[in-house]
């Protein structure tokens, strides 16, 4: 089965119930309204979709495409034709910390000093054991609970730089056992 056609069989031109609860398609929302549902602004629309998640993962392609009314294949063409859009991230756990200046403000920064540090990655990089994805996004809709930290798709807020460490750390020690 070809790439066209796997995505029209796992998808409808639904939303996908993912979105629901997910702040960060809010986010992309608000952006798709600012651009007024063009669909020529198709590829800024994914720069802000990979921004806030870290890739495009199959439900974001299919929510832009929805919004956008465009077929999800055409949306997936673009977002594969590009090299700067990734369809999956390349480490097996993926940790995105937000960057955004509530976050920042809040200590973003330490955060990524410390993995940096510790654990010597550096943000838009996956671990040499494939382990971990670090990334970062501008502002995923959270500020209330900043610094905000989205681990394997689940936004935490009020993170410290120990308590994203003490996560990644876990996931390490699960990835060698
Ligand atoms: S700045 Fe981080 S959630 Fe808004």
């Amino acid at each position: 089965m070809n790439s066209e056609s796997a995505v029209k069989r796992n998808n409808t031109t639904k939303t996908p119930s993912l979105t629901r609860g997910d702040k960060r398609f809010k986010m992309l929302e608000a952006t798709i309204k600012r651009y007024q549902y063009q669909q020529d602004a198709l590829i800024e629309i994914l720069h802000k979709a990979q921004e806030l998640f870290g890739y495009l993962e199959n439900d974001v392609l299919i929510y832009v495409a929805h919004n956008l009314k465009l077929p999800p294949s055409r949306v997936y063409g673009v977002a594969t034709f590009y090299h700067l859009f990734s369809l999956a991230p390349s480490g097996v756990h993926t940790c995105v910390v937000c960057t955004g200046t509530a976050c920042y403000v809040k200590g973003a920064e330490a955060i990524l000093a410390n993995l940096e540090k510790s654990i010597h990655i550096h943000a838009g990089e996956t671990s040499a054991d494939r382990q971990i994805s670090l990334l970062t996004a501008r502002c995923l809709g959270a500020c209330g609970i900043a610094p905000a930290v989205v681990f394997d798709g689940t936004v935490l807020g009020n993170q410290t730089a120990e308590s994203v460490l003490d996560r990644i750390k876990g996931w390490l020690q699960d990835g060698s056992t």
